[in-house]
């Protein structure tokens, strides 16, 4: 009997539909064409969720994500929702599916793909062959961390507060996938974080330090102050293998090691929890909702995503393998989104990008 997983897609706002629409694309061809099945079921999150259930991510949506083998997810937000109170917001709602699910690891991996080497907006010697790997910590620090909120002081003053907080065990399980992967890497991790003048940056140190010592002293592990790593990863992105840092650090970091690779449309991710938790692959890209609904969006980032699902929770890493392929080969062609547009290349819109793929994967 063939096998069938079950798929969750949250297409979100933005240009989070047009993208997820090029991943059915996919799904279908696989369907077609492989060994197995995916049956997928749709579902709302962000402002598409907040404008049908006055909620950002419905308790019903929820229960259905949690009974998926895997949730792709496309993006949230946007300024329709700019005014809608703060736990409302469509962000809120991705915290709530993240926290929920405890995918405490977000592995977001910055590769440059040799076709788009122009695309970077550093020179080329920088960046070629780039391959690092950040790993962001995803359900605790000042994302969570109580207290929170804005205070009203009188007077026309007022107080907003936020708390960053990490215990041992958050510290030392983020560790752990760090050291994992980066041992089927090149075995190197870069903590980063700001020892120098957070308490929780002082414990974050010693107890990657200690983790170290205890389990993965195969590994070698560097420690750098976040600040730092934001010019190192400019300055000789090279230097890095594996980066472990903080939710916040890590939101920052990815942004900026995505930009390395040419263009934010081109970074997946996958957030991970227990082995046996159901798994959330997005893209690193936002919402974009001054191209949203035009035909420009890149929907690699959410494609090679689907690429780390099949790798990740179906087990399907030849399959993945393919994926990742083929999205080499279409930008070898020179088919090109306008965000990686570059002399000489062919400007195609996110569905023509999709169709694309398709004919190379059909090859
Ligand atoms: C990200 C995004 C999110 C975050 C937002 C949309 C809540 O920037 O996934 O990097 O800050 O984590
Ligand atoms: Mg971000």
């Amino acid at each position: 009997m063939t096998h069938t997983y079950k798929l969750m897609i949250l297409p979100g706002d933005g240009i989070g539909p047009e993208v997820m629409g090029e991943v059915k694309k996919i799904v279908a061809w696989i369907n077609e064409h492989a060994d197995f099945k995916i049956e997928t079921e749709d579902g709302l999150i962000g402002g598409a969720s907040y404008d049908e259930f006055e909620s950002p991510f419905d308790d019903s949506t929820l229960e259905r994500c949690r009974a998926a083998d895997a949730i792709m997810l496309g993006a949230v937000g946007g300024p329709k929702w700019d005014g809608v109170d703060y736990n409302l917001r469509p962000e809120a709602g991705l915290l709530k599916l993240r926290k929920e699910l405890d995918l405490f690891a977000n592995l977001r991996p910055a590769l440059v793909f040799d076709a788009l080497i122009d695309a970077s907006t550093l020179k080329p010697e920088v960046i070629r062959g780039l391959d690092i790997l950040i790993v962001r910590e995803l359900t605790g620090g000042v994302y969570f961390g109580e207290p929170r909120g804005i205070e009203d002081l009188g007077g026309g003053e007022r107080r907003g507060v936020n708390t960053q907080i990490y215990t041992t065990s958050e510290i030392k399980r983020i560790g752990r996938v760090a050291f994992d992967l980066a041992r089927k890497r090149n075995n190197r991790v870069m903590s980063c974080e700001k020892a120098n003048v957070m308490d929780s940056g002082k414990l974050w140190r010693e107890d990657m330090s200690a983790l170290h010592e205890d389990e993965f002293s195969d590994v070698q592990l560097d420690h750098m102050y976040a600040d730092n790593c934001a010019m190192q990863l400019l300055r000789d992105p090279k230097q890095f293998d594996v980066i472990v840092t903080d939710n916040l650090f890590g939101d920052l970091l990815s942004d900026a090691a995505a930009m390395l690779t040419g263009s934010l449309g081109m970074l997946p991710s996958a957030s991970l929890g227990a082995p046996s938790a159901t798994a959330l692959y997005e893209p690193v890209h936002g919402s974009a909702p001054d191209i949203a609904g035009q035909g420009k969006a890149n929907p690699l980032a959410t494609i090679l995503s689907f690429a780390m699902c099949l790798r990740y929770s179906f087990d399907q890493g030849d399959l993945a393998d393919k994926i990742e392929q083929a999205v080499q080969r279409v930008l070898n062609s020179g088919t090109r989104t306008p965000d990686i547009m570059a002399k000489d290349c062919r400007e195609v819109s996110t569905s023509a990008m999709g169709d694309a793929l398709i004919a190379e994967l059909k090859n």
